[in-house]
């Protein structure tokens, strides 16, 4: 791929992303807005309002190469627009040094930063989940 096509293809895959999340985020208010506002429970009988509820936060259970596939890789597998890239440990080590360590990039990954999305595109990410995946890519 040439320059000129390189610089075309990184912002186009940068918008798509941000299209993606962007449905993402309305299809959960939509199903928020839709949601019963209470559900009537009978001790002894399976309440289905109480499992969703159970499954919703078990949900929550996935690990950091998960959100990593899912959320970051895309950018920081071939390090686009000046992502550093998954397993170049200097390159990150430099952002942690100058910020102040893994907490400082935490922080900045969570607010966004130039090209890079606020939470890397993770919009349900947990910051713990978010520091995994630092952790992990930055082999810090
Ligand atoms: C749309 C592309 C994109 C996605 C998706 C993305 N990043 Fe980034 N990320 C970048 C870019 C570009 C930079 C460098 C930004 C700069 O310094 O100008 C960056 C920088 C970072 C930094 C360094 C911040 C600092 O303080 O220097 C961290 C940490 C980070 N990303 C974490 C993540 C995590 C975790 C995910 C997945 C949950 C993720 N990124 C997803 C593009 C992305």
């Amino acid at each position: 791929m040439n320059l000129i096509k390189k610089l075309l293809v990184a912002p186009a895959t940068v918008l798509a992303l941000w299209a993606v999340t962007a449905q993402a985020t309305t299809d959960d208010a939509i199903a928020e807005r839709l949601k019963p506002v209470g559900e009537v429970c009978v001790m002894g009988e399976e309440c289905k309002g109480v499992g969703a509820v159970a499954v919703v936060a078990g949900g929550a259970a996935r690990t950091a190469d998960d959100i990593i596939a899912k959320h970051c890789a895309a950018c920081h597998t071939p390090g686009i627009l000046g992502a550093p890239k998954i397993g170049d440990t200097p390159a990150w080590k430099a952002r942690a040094d100058k910020e102040g360590g893994v907490d400082a990039i935490l922080k900045t990954a969570i607010a966004g930063i130039n090209a890079m999305p606020a939470k890397g595109t993770c919009a349900d990410c947990t910051d713990d989940e978010l520091r995994e995946a630092i952790v992990k890519m930055s082999g810090l």
